[in-house]
């Protein structure tokens, strides 16, 4: 192993147990921030009892990536396959504490896979699963590109992750523009006695986001978001998005599944409040860490470096 190499952290067992060791928080324990007031919980976001300590108000906007019911490279704990029914079982667990915990007026988007291979399973089964907690509205199916594919040569390349959006009552929702310039002038309407184009109608140079992302980057190692060690990153783009659309400043937000942190990050960079949940202490830990990285370097991951630069990966 190269001295530089950071393996994926919850890789195996002498890793973890180097890793756990440096983990400020264990089990049922929380980090508060003294700067902003953000909560980073470690435990199980299926355990109903953790969330009475530590959300003392509700939230306006619920970001979540759970597990996608899909081992890659290893079967861990936190991160695996098991049969649809069990999934569902798990699903409806979180989704029932996060319901106990959200505003009359809020919104929930929820990252999800659709295994090809096995009828689009876990996607398939949870759209319809969503149906049963009836004061949630779905509203949008949003597909973000990614950059890159991966598949075989005999099959369309896979391309898309999918985010589902759904909302409590009746919460606010702020347009959001993509970078990308308008180049039609598109059709005229008639304002007054004028017949104006989009562009002279609009109210920015740059087309409105859609439910297709086309011009969010996928992280990967020569980003400065990227965060070593972490396998499921998504990129601080796409949920800042999501934060800016369905929250206003000071609003609190939550993630259960925080993983390298990045809702705790978006959500400091647009001031909201954040209280994330992650399972693995070391993620946990992570969270915390890329916080604070960002707060000194305003850095927003460690590109190639390691986020545990105590550690000596080759030697273990
Ligand atoms: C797909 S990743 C989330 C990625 C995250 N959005 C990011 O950008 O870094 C899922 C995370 O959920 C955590 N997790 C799995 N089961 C959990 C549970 N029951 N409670 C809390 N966290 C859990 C895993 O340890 C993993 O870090």
């Amino acid at each position: 192993m190269k001295k530089d190499f950071v393996p994926r952290l919850d890789g195996n067992e002498k890793i973890k147990d180097t890793l756990n060791s440096l983990a400020r928080i264990k089990t049922n324990e929380a980090w508060t921030d003294k700067e902003r007031g953000h909560i980073v919980i470690c435990g199980d976001c299926t355990d109903p009892t953790i969330y009475d300590s530590f959300f003392t108000e509700k939230v306006d906007l619920a970001i979540q990536d759970p597990p996608y019911n899909i081992a890659i490279t290893v079967n861990s704990e936190q991160l695996f396959e098991t049969d649809i029914e069990n999934y569902k079982n798990f699903s409806r667990l979180w989704i029932n504490n996060m319901l106990q915990i959200m505003k009359e007026d809020s919104s929930i988007y929820i990252w999800l896979g659709a295994d090809q291979k096995k009828g689009f399973q876990p996607f398939a089964d949870f759209i319809l699963l969503m149906r049963e907690f009836p004061d949630v509205k779905s509203r949008s199916f949003i597909t973000l590109r990614n950059q890159r594919g991966y598949g075989t040569q005999k099959n369309w390349m896979s391309l898309r992750q999918e985010l589902l959006y759904y909302t409590i009552g009746n919460p606010g929702f702020n347009v959001q523009y993509t970078d990308i310039p308008k180049i039609l002038k598109g059709y005229y309407k008639k304002i007054g006695d004028e017949n104006l184009t989009n562009e002279q109608r609009s109210k920015s140079e740059c087309i409105r986001a859609g439910n297709v992302w086309v011009d969010i980057q996928q992280v990967f190692y020569r980003l400065k978001e990227n965060v070593p060690g972490a396998y499921a990153q998504k990129p601080i783009k796409s949920i800042s998005r999501i934060i800016d659309a369905s929250s206003n400043e000071k609003d609190l937000v939550t993630d259960f599944f925080s993983h390298s942190g990045t809702t705790l990050l978006a959500s400091e960079i647009s001031n909201r409040r954040a209280i994330v949940i992650e399972k693995d202490p070391i993620f946990a830990e992570l969270t915390i860490r890329r916080l604070e990285n960002y707060r000194k370097t305003s850095d927003l991951g460690w590109q190639s470096q390691s986020p545990f630069p105590e550690i000596d990966f080759s030697k273990i």
